[in-house]
């Protein structure tokens, strides 16, 4: 763990600007800075960045962060790299872990400074790994790998056989792995010791059996290696030559790497994603390596798994446009089904993700080899849309001639569309709901509870958007001044069902500022946000501090911050008045009553 001191200087030192404009060209938009968002695609920009709030906000698809997580969304660093990488751009040294001393750890004195902190960061402990360790077992074996391949000849007979290129092949960095129980040996020129053995099961190479042997977990198959988004090579999958069971081995889950975020060529697709505008989501991986062999390059597969939220939302935040193919087959379908579901959360209204169904009996790979790259693409721009596969499914399970059916089809609706956090989708997959169910669109916002949304009634209505709540406010101005943390009446901050989480968020917000004193010196907050990076308060203190962007420049913080402490202290009272009128009057203390009326005329 880096101390949370430590992370705080490093973002009182480093600019986010500076950061962020060596990735993306930034332009001043008065006190803030603005750019085409680098995690989805636009035309208009609205990207923004606060110099003086060192954060990024994007209001078109809610990437937000401070300069640690801008390096991490964007060059796929983990949180140590990402502040790793800061600190030696600020000439900071990242102070070691505590650890014990190690004996004779010459070698490392002589390293330089700088990568001396690196290392400081990822040395062992306790035998446990380093992730830079494994990074580099992991390397070796793929080496080795690729060795393998070109001196295999049935190795080379299977791939040609399945039309792979040797081009395609290199490109790939496939490799296969001999057969052999000890197999790995020959990766490394040194005799194996107990560090290197550990280090090999921890990459989930090696297996230890029950009696504490180790044996190689990939043999005798083609390996396919697997690079997360910074090009590191974090696992493997490796498929039988011919026949065999299992037809693929995948690599456990590791500290590297882990099947429900990963995805297969992500990390060489980028650019040919950003310039196709798409990518298509594929089961296998030698779908992937055909399709790109042919010139479909905007591919990648998921790893033996169903589709997570982490893959949708990984892969919206590089396109606006995602498609997800799938074999015409009943298994298909069903996993096509389970895509749409995990999808539903994520979309985020101007974004499309869509279905795409092969002919029965063809995959991917079989399809190009077949009819070629023009087939295949214009067969994926009739790809189903979201709204379409979603109800074609559900008319399918009821009779939608009678009224039984009909109904029946709402209350298989009304779970997937309470999951759409977009608007304008929500709005519109209400229509067709209507269209298809012959209620009125009226009748099904009653029947289904969802908050009416319509354009014209938006119009209608006052254009005022609901105030935030007082915690809101508060959140908002604690993070861009923490110092009014001084005049912050504590005792209301107590549980309110209606407000739970914000009441949460506020609290988690007002321990940290507590727990870190030297924040007050600051005017804002800059790591408040990566202190809560995936807590459960994270998303609602992101949001209050994106809402801070939109303030005016002369609000005035001190009649803001005095005003939701009136509003806090109004909405107490009355919660006190109706608990107290909700009890009879006999059952009222004399105290109490006298409370009531106080309550009343205040
Ligand atoms: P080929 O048969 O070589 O064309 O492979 P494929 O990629 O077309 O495989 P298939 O469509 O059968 O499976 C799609 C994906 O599911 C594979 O790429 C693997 O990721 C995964 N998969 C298939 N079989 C297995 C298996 O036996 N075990 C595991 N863990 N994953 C599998
Ligand atoms: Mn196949």
């Amino acid at each position: 763990m880096i101390s949370q001191s430590f992370i705080q200087d490093l973002l009182d030192r480093v600019d986010i600007v500076d950061v962020i404009e060596r990735e993306v060209p930034l332009k001043k938009a008065g006190t803030n800075y603005s750019a085409c968002c680098p995690f989805h695609s636009e035309k208009t920009p609205s990207f923004t960045v606060s110099p003086t709030k060192q954060f990024y906000h994007c209001f078109g698809c809610s990437a937000h962060g401070n300069a640690i997580g801008f390096l991490m969304e964007y060059s796929g660093m983990s949180f140590v790299e990402a502040v790793n990488d800061l600190a030696a751009r600020v000439g900071m040294q990242v102070p070691a872990q505590q650890s014990e001393p190690r004996s004779g750890a010459t070698g490392a004195e002589s390293q330089s400074a700088e990568s001396q902190s690196v290392l400081a960061q990822n040395q062992s402990q306790d035998g446990k790994n380093s992730l830079q360790d494994l990074v580099g077992v992991m390397d070796a074996a793929g080496r080795f790998y690729r060795q393998q391949l070109r001196s295999s000849k049935v190795a080379i007979a299977y791939l040609k056989k399945r039309g792979l290129t040797g081009k395609t092949a290199a490109r790939f960095g496939i490799g296969y792995a001999p057969t052999g129980w000890q197999n790995l040996d020959a990766a490394f020129s040194d005799p194996e010791t107990q560090t290197r053995t550990t280090l090999l099961v921890n990459a989930g190479l090696l297996i230890r059996n029950d009696d504490g042997k180790c044996y190689s977990r990939f043999r005798d198959r083609i390996m396919f290696p697997i690079l997360n988004l910074k090009g590191m090579l974090v696992g493997f999958g490796g498929r039988v030559l011919e026949q065999g069971e299992p037809k693929y081995l995948n690599s456990p889950e590791t500290p590297l790497f882990q099947k429900g975020r990963e995805l297969y060529n992500l990390f060489d697709a980028r650019r040919a994603i950003r310039q196709a505008g798409r990518v298509i989501v594929v089961e296998g991986y030698m779908d992937v390596v055909a399709l790109a062999q042919h010139g479909v390059e905007y591919v990648v597969a998921t790893l033996g798994t169903a589709v997570t939220p982490f893959h949708v939302q990984k892969l919206l935040r590089q396109t606006d446009d995602v498609v997800f193919c799938f074999d015409g087959d009943n298994a298909g379908r069903k996993a096509a089904w389970r895509a749409l579901e995990d999808s539903l959360g994520q979309l985020v209204d101007g974004k499309n993700v869509s279905f795409l169904f092969l002919p029965e009996g063809e995959d991917p790979d079989s399809y190009i080899r077949n009819f070629g790259k023009e087939a295949f693409e214009q067969l994926s721009r009739q790809s189903l849309p979201l709204s379409i596969f979603l109800f074609r499914e559900l008319s399918a399970r009821v009779d939608l001639k009678t009224s039984e059916g009909r109904a029946k089809l709402v209350q298989d609706a009304k779970p997937l569309l309470s999951r759409v956090a977009a608007p304008g989708l929500a709005l519109m997959l209400l229509k067709q709901l209507a269209e298809i169910s012959g209620f009125t669109q009226r009748e099904l916002e009653d029947l289904l509870k969802i908050r009416r949304v319509s354009s014209e009634r938006a119009r209608e209505r006052a254009p005022r958007p609901k105030p935030a709540s007082p915690y809101r406010w508060l959140m908002q101005i604690l993070l861009h001044d923490p110092n009014h943390i001084r005049k912050l009446e504590r005792e209301l901050l107590i549980q309110d069902r209606e407000y739970g989480d914000e009441i949460a968020a506020l609290t988690a917000l007002v321990e940290f500022i507590d727990a870190h004193p030297h924040i007050k010196e600051n005017t804002a907050i800059p790591s408040a946000i990566a202190y809560f990076h995936e807590s459960p308060h994270g998303i609602l203190l992101q949001k209050a501090e994106s809402e801070t962007l939109t303030w005016d420049s002369d609000i005035d913080l001190e009649a803001e911050f005095s005003g939701a402490m009136a509003r806090l202290r109004d909405m107490k009272r009355k919660q006190r008045m109706t608990n107290l009128q909700n009890k009879s009057l006999s059952a009222l203390t004399p105290e109490e009553k006298q409370e009531l009326q106080r309550l009343a005329v205040s």
